[in-house]
């Protein structure tokens, strides 16, 4: 079965469509958005290795061109050289605003494609194709692109909406078990940051989407994006409740800092600690129950995510406090949070003071 969310942004509107089999379609469905009938596809050679013929036919059968753009996969991609090698590509093919770019891949193809088309030529349309779990659920989805540059992660970037998202559950088949695990706190954030029911249900299911049952897989896409999107069209550029999503994501951010952004901490790994930290922090503040954070890191947990900085440290809390200070959501100086006062139900904090942030990170195992 086929589920479609529908991102409803006026003259920016797509459709976000969740199912099997998807990529033998494909072409059918980007075609009406190729005016010239041609697309390059962005993706990186782990995911054209295994998914590009299926694709390419696909998107032949329909009668476009197709012109490969494939990169090293890997969060080093996502980089200034990286945009400039897709821009370059770009040029070269001499594409015009009545063609179009097709991100097929992960967060990172999605993120520096989406950057790409949003500044050549001053804008050009797209797709995406996201491979990954996480992409499925969450970077397809909402319009964010980005690249990161030695300053931090995602400082450089445009808000640039698709239009078409293709989650093909099916590619998610040769996906690796611990890229699954990442891809899943990014679901589970939705639970715990709004929906106390699909947080419940994922408790009891949770097994089952990782190990990639279909209609466990369907319903945790399909939900994901749901609430994505919801999001979204209420506060598309985040200026407040936008910032939710970002669940878990500034202590992770520091996290991945202080770990080099790469194979020793996956983002999402990063996030699923990160929510754990959230919430044990809501409970220091007495903002929720320790009894809720402990639910929230035992569903985190029982997934094999990490839900602390154990066995990843040590780190200087005033390290952490300090990439934390640099967090896009912070303002003026002031440090900014995603806090809870329960399980599915979360809130924008600002004005977290430094002491009380850097007291909780110690009692966490960080160095004073
Ligand atoms: P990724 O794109 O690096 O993909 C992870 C790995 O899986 C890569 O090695 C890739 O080659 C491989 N892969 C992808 N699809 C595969 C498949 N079907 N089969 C086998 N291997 C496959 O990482 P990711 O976790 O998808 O994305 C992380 C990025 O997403 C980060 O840069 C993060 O900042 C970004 N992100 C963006 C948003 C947003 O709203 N734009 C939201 C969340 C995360
Ligand atoms: N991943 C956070 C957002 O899209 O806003």
């Amino acid at each position: 079965m086929t589920r479609t969310v529908h991102v409803d942004l006026a003259n920016r509107a797509y459709d976000v469509v969740i199912g099997r089999g998807l990529i033998a379609g494909a072409g059918e469905r980007i075609a009406p958005f190729a005016r010239n009938r041609r697309t390059a596809v962005v993706s990186d050679e782990t995911v054209w290795a295994r998914h590009g013929a299926a694709l390419s036919a696909s998107l032949q059968a329909a009668g476009l061109s197709v012109y490969p753009v494939i990169l090293p996969p890997g969060e080093q991609t996502k980089s200034w050289e990286g945009l400039a090698q897709v821009s370059s590509q770009l040029l070269d093919l001499e594409l015009d605003r009545g063609d179009l770019v097709t991100a097929f891949g992960g967060g990172v193809i999605g993120d520096l494609a989406g950057f790409a088309a949003s500044i050549y030529k001053r804008g050009i349309d797209f797709v995406q194709i996201p491979t990954t779990l996480l992409a499925q659920v969450d970077s397809s989805v909402g319009g964010k692109t980005a690249i990161d540059t030695p300053q931090g992660k995602n400082l450089i970037g445009a808000f640039h909406q698709p239009r078409l998202v293709l989650a093909d559950l099916d590619v998610l088949g040769t996906l690796p078990d611990r890229e699954v695990r990442a891809g899943y706190a990014e679901v589970i954030k939705y639970g715990l940051l709004g929906d106390f029911d699909f947080f419940t249900w994922l408790e009891a299911h949770g097994a089952e989407v990782l190990a990639r049952e279909p209609e466990a897989v369907a319903h945790a896409v399909a939900r994901s994006v749901e609430m994505k999107a919801e999001i979204v069209i209420e506060d598309e550029k985040e200026a407040g409740r936008r910032a939710l999503l970002n669940l878990g994501h500034t202590f992770g951010h520091a996290l991945e800092a202080e770990t080099g952004f790469g194979e020793a901490l996956l983002h999402g790994e990063a996030v699923a600690a990160g929510c754990g930290l959230a919430f044990r922090f809501s409970a220091h503040l007495g903002l929720c129950t320790g009894q809720d954070a402990e639910r929230a890191s035992a569903a985190i947990a029982a997934s094999g995510l990490p839900v602390s900085m154990a066995g990843m440290g040590p780190f200087s809390a005033d390290r952490l406090v300090h990439h934390m200070a640099q967090d896009k959501k912070a303002e003026g100086g002031r440090l900014t949070f995603i806090l809870a006062r329960g399980l599915g139900d979360s809130f924008v904090a600002r004005d977290v003071r430094p002491e009380a942030l850097k007291a909780f990170l110690v009692s966490e195992g960080a160095i004073s």
